[in-house]
């Protein structure tokens, strides 16, 4: 059967996270010595954007192109592909999967990319579904936790921020839950609280967890402070969009709190900061990134390894023994 990863609860076996890891390594060594194999030379992937995407999308495009697919990229797609002339995203794709070898989407939408693996015979990889999923950024993420501490297990991780619109917080929360003793912590303005069906998930799975607003107290005891900024886009009304970006300034990490933290500890984002359109007030000070401490840029440079290896099971197909261990999508 063919396999999409439309969600993490997908990828929570630990053969196929360690063989994936392991791939990713190999990747890595192939990009820094410029003798990466062209495995998939003849083959094609669509890369359909419909939101906004810097590393994503650019990180996918590399990987494809290092590993020597062709590529067919549509951003914009909301404008730019026959949905703007009222198609479905489903009819799009059943009259177009056969130019293809795999399709990348990123869509607005939650639930977009089941619908989309659904009617696909080719894989699938969501990109990041409205507030859902972003699933290659959990595994990029817990990557980059492995490349630091050599374990993704018995983490204590803080996750800082908007908790409720943030896909790539519910994406790497629930690998962490299959993962052995980690502990969560949910620093937020309430507003921006956990959302219930990632409290049941985590309280089903009976991971260590609590939620609180005292970002200073929490700070000396992680391991990973995981910032993400406010999603104001998904906040339509302007007067609670004011509100709420004037409560995120009291979580700003600065030099001072990041210092806070123990010598060992690494401070990440997914990317991108925002430092323009926060009046000012960005979740991270400038000055944090020279800091010892700040791993974003490493964990952004790990998408390019961690997306080759993904690539590279999924084209390869069901002779690869990893592509087998990805569960269908729930
Ligand atoms: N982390 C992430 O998804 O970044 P982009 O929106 O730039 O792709």
């Amino acid at each position: 059967m063919v396999k999409h990863v439309v969600d993490t609860r997908q990828l929570k076996d630990r053969k196929f996270l360690d063989g994936l890891f392991l791939l990713a390594d190999e990747m890595q060594e192939q990009v820094r010595s410029h003798s990466v194999e062209r495995k998939h030379e003849g083959k094609v992937v669509l890369n359909f954007f419909f939101q906004a995407s810097m590393r994503t999308r650019t990180s996918f495009e590399s990987a494809e192109q290092r590993l020597g697919a062709d590529i067919v990229t549509i951003d914009n797609a909301e404008e730019f592909s026959s949905l703007f002339k009222g198609e479905s995203l489903e009819q799009s794709f059943l009259a177009t999967q056969g130019f293809f070898d795999t399709i990348v989407m990123r869509h607005p939408e939650d639930g977009s990319a089941k619908r989309a693996a659904y009617v696909l015979n080719i894989p699938f990889i969501n990109a990041g579904d409205g507030k859902n999923q972003h699933p290659t950024q959990a595994l990029l993420d817990l990557y980059t936790f492995r490349q630091k501490f050599q374990r993704i297990d018995n983490l204590k991780i803080g996750f800082l921020g908007d908790i409720r619109q943030g896909r790539t917080i519910r994406s790497l929360a629930y690998l962490l839950a299959h993962g052995e003793n980690n502990e969560l912590r949910f620093i937020s303005p309430p507003e921006l609280g956990l959302p219930d069906d990632m409290r049941s998930y985590l309280l089903n799975k009976g991971t260590k967890f609590y939620e609180t607003e005292d970002l200073d107290a929490v700070l000396p005891n992680l391991d990973v402070l995981y910032v993400t900024r406010l999603q104001w886009e998904h906040v339509q009304d302007k007067e609670e969009r004011r509100h709420l970006m004037e409560d995120y300034r009291r979580f700003q990490i600065t030099s001072k709190r990041a210092n806070r933290m123990g010598i060992d500890s690494i401070i990440m984002h997914p990317l991108p900061i925002n430092r323009e359109k926060s009046d000012g007030f960005p979740e991270i000070t400038p000055d944090v990134d020279t800091n010892d401490r700040a791993w974003y840029f490493v964990q952004s440079r790990n998408g390019l390894y961690v997306r080759m290896a993904l690539l590279n099971v999924l084209l390869t197909g069901y002779t690869n023994n990893l592509y087998n261990l990805i569960l269908d999508v729930p």
